[in-house]
């Protein structure tokens, strides 16, 4: 069986670089490119849907020249990837809280998303100043809201409320959870949509992560019994 929807945590970035020698932010440079190959290898086994964890909210946190890189290259992988994401039908869209971006991180964005919107191969998620828990409390605000307005019934509110009150209302929740570099935690990452997801951890450090790997975790995927808490 192929996954309907992938989402990566893609970590170890960072210590890529740290073994080499260079600068943390050369690591995310190596992560983009394997970004880049994932996304033609996902697409190419018919996967609808692959959401990325590209920065967290707690990422703000990190020394100002790291956050500064990661920005940069956001802007640069908009302008590098578009033309070959429209030229292959893949829609990119981005998740997460933008008011905290930079006008020009903003602008690439909704560039990006323009420019790719009629992509219908698979539509890969950005998520960009993303965490679960912000995006549940956004999600409880604005139900809270709708409530105070007397729009919605308290007793209205259900699971389907809940999940389209999400960034990610527009796709089916993850069926296979990859994270790379040996941390097995979900660090603010689609807690509600992972529900029933699958969980693949591997010590390959991102920007190592590859072809074959791709391919291990989906072999891995489809020797998983998912039960949903029914006895078959
Ligand atoms: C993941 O790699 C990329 C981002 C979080 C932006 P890290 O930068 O977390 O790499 P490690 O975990 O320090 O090795
Ligand atoms: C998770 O990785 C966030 C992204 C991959 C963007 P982190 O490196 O930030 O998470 P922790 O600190 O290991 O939990
Ligand atoms: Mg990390």
């Amino acid at each position: 069986m192929i996954p309907q929807h992938i989402a990566i945590i893609m970590d170890g970035n960072g210590r890529w670089a740290r073994m080499r020698g260079k600068e943390r932010s050369e690591g995310h440079i190596a992560g983009m490119d394997a970004l880049r190959e994932t996304v033609r290898n996902v697409a190419q086994v018919g996967v609808k849907y692959l959401t990325v964890y590209a920065f967290s909210t707690e990422n703000w946190g990190r020394p100002q020249a790291e956050v500064d890189a990661l920005m940069e290259l956001i802007c640069k992988g908009v302008e590098m990837e578009s033309a070959e994401l429209m030229k292959v039908g893949i829609k990119v869209v981005a998740i997460g809280d933008r008011s905290r971006f930079s006008d020009k991180v903003k602008a690439s964005l909704e560039k990006i998303e323009q420019l790719t919107h009629a992509g219908e191969n698979m539509t890969l998620v950005l998520a960009l100043n993303y965490s679960s828990r912000s995006e549940i409390t956004t999600a409880v605000r604005n139900l809270a809201q709708r409530v105070a307005q007397g729009e919605v019934r308290p007793e209205d509110i259900d699971e389907q409320m809940i999940s389209s009150a999400l960034y990610t209302s527009f796709m089916p929740d993850p069926d296979l959870i990859i994270r790379t570099s040996g941390e097995c935690r979900l660090s603010n990452f689609l807690m509600w949509q992972a529900s029933y997801s699958e969980f693949y951890f591997t010590p390959t450090l991102w920007p190592d992560f590859d072809k074959a790997e791709l391919e291990r975790a989906l072999e891995v995927y489809s020797a998983r019994d998912r039960r949903y808490g029914l006895v078959k």
